[in-house]
């Protein structure tokens, strides 16, 4: 069963204090993106592909040696991370069957742990559809709606337990999910929302919350924690 990972690493990151985008923050004496790189280099993974913006310098000047002939840029991401998923796909067509499974991971992702990647390539393998490392929602949710003053109110209360936390990896065949970004009508934030824009039903596997998406400069000091307890 050949599988292949693709990590959109093309966003600019702006929520993340920093001079430099997200995925090149320091972590750990190595940028973030080589940690998530590492997370999903691990076999039976072949392939590694990393979707980089085309004016990106900053991939060059770092050591990616630890995953030497298993890791190929890719200098076509585009405006939005379903653009830079779709194009790269599109890219690693060339070595890529339509039926092959094809993980995609964050680069955003640093500390996604061996044991979820695990779970969902067994669980997910044998499913006609794919599925998606998820986390069933712990704190109680409210939809919100600004009132006349521009102040935030509360709106509803969401039922907790219908609600689960999308994270990545997400697994889909290959030609599957590049149909699927090419047709989404409405915009998607991450793959399995293409997919059940299809009418399909993607599988949820549960994942843990060291898999933290790191997105506001706390996040990396927790991200750093969780490496280091590793070590
Ligand atoms: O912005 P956000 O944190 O949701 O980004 C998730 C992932 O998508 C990151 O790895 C980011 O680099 C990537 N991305 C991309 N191209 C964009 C926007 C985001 O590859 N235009």
């Amino acid at each position: 069963m050949p599988l292949f990972a693709l990590i959109p690493a093309a966003g600019s990151g702006t929520r993340l204090a920093g001079e430099r985008p997200k995925q090149y923050a320091a972590l750990a004496g190595k940028p973030m993106l080589w940690h998530a790189v590492r997370a999903i280099c691990v076999p039976p993974v072949e392939h590694v592909f990393v979707v980089l913006a085309p004016e990106d310098r900053a991939f060059s000047r770092h050591d990616w040696s630890a995953f030497a002939g298993k890791l190929e840029p890719l200098y076509c991401g585009g405006a939005t991370r379903r653009d830079s998923v779709y194009n790269g796909l599109v890219a690693a067509m060339a070595a890529v069957d339509a039926d092959d499974w094809m993980l995609v991971h964050d680069a955003a992702r640093p500390c996604l742990p061996e044991k979820d990647l695990e779970s969902l390539i067994r669980e997910t393998e044998a499913d006609e559809v794919g599925g998606i490392l998820a986390l069933p929602v712990a704190e109680t949710v409210k939809a919100v709606a600004k009132d006349e003053a521009g102040v935030q109110r509360i709106d509803r209360s969401e039922d907790r337990a219908q609600l689960w936390l999308a994270q990545t990896p997400q697994m889909f065949r290959a030609g599957l999910l590049a149909q699927a970004l090419q047709r989404a009508k409405h915009p998607v934030t991450d793959e399995a929302g293409a997919i059940e824009q299809m009418g399909l039903k993607p599988r949820l596997v549960a994942g843990s919350r060291e898999n933290l998406k790191v997105t506001y400069a706390e996040d990396l000091a927790i991200a750093a924690a969780i490496l280091a307890r590793r070590r």
